[in-house]
């Protein structure tokens, strides 16, 4: 047997983040409005009769080992299922930005796990997939079936929400790199200032009201941020003079993205944040795949 099969793993971006509190286990229990967007990585997953894991991402200093988040996906895959005898090579076109903020590693995780569900036909659907997904990284189940969902617990307690209604969401990395473990340690649950509003988004999800959304959206990691805060209050004035609806950090950072009702203020934004940032893109949002 020699199989390969290519697909899409879509970034992420959080209109919400909230944390709600400390687990004894050290990681949070959180609350999170999740929506997929358009900007992908492209993966492509080849089985052959042999052994081990061969990964190749174009990026030198992404591990090519089981460090690597798309390599432990593939071996938690064969270990949950009890195949054996198959050398897998998984290469990645990086499109997202690594470290982030916007779930490209999980999502690579994810995109192999559903690749190789398909390849060998093993039908475990969603919620087998979530569940592998869960021990390979805390983003990793809401990218199996991504769209727009409530996360809650470590990131695995997924709600569907209603779509997020047609729109443009510009996205942009400023040069900085944060730790997410660092970023998550400086959070002191009681002492957090202010919350969004997660009930009011979903409701406005629910009305299908862009700016009710747009307008609500708020991420808790902003208020304990020490490196980046000047270029994401910089990112942000360029999305507020491009008339977004609203602005906000994405996951622990550094990206910012900006919701825009129309495609020519996403696209001034977009140009006017081209002219300080190397990495911003004019994304939409992706609904809900529907993987069973
Ligand atoms: O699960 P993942 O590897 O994506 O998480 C990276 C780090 O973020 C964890 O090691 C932990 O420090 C922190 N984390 C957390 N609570 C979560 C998710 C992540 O404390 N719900």
């Amino acid at each position: 047997m020699n199989k390969k099969i290519t697909d899409l793993a879509y970034a992420k971006v959080n209109l919400s983040l909230d944390i709600v509190s400390k687990m004894d286990d050290g990681y949070h229990n959180m609350k999170m409005v999740n929506q997929t967007v358009t900007l992908a990585d492209e993966v492509t997953v080849e089985c052959l009769p042999g052994e081990g894991i061969n990964i190749k991402s174009g990026l030198s200093f992404l591990p090519c080992d089981e460090r690597n988040i798309a390599a432990k996906a593939a071996i938690s895959f064969f270990k949950y299922t009890g195949i054996k005898g198959y050398e897998t090579k998984i290469s990645m076109k990086k499109n997202i930005p690594v470290c982030a903020g916007l779930g490209g590693g999980s999502s690579d995780g994810a995109c192999v796990l559903r690749i190789l569900d398909r390849m060998f036909e093993t039908n475990l659907g969603r919620k087998k997939l979530e569940h592998i997904g869960l021990s390979i990284g805390a983003d990793v189940p809401f990218c199996i079936d991504g769209g727009t969902s409530l996360a809650e617990g470590r990131g695995e307690m997924l709600t569907n929400l209603k779509p997020l209604p047609k729109c443009f969401i510009v996205i942009c990395k400023p040069p900085v790199n944060i730790r997410t473990p660092k970023l998550f340690s400086q959070i002191k649950c009681e002492k957090i200032r202010a919350r969004p509003d997660t009930n009011g988004i979903i409701e406005a999800l629910g009305n299908q009201d862009l700016g009710g959304v747009a307008r609500r959206m708020y991420n808790v990691f902003e208020d304990v941020l020490t490196t980046g805060t000047k270029y994401i209050a910089e990112i942000k004035n360029i999305m507020y003079d491009k008339a977004t609806l609203g602005t906000v950090m994405t996951g622990s950072g550094p990206s910012v993205i900006g919701i825009f009702d129309n495609a020519e203020g996403a696209k001034a934004a977009l140009a006017q944040l081209k002219q300080s940032y190397k990495e911003c893109f004019l994304t939409e949002p992706v609904e809900r795949q529907g993987y069973l």
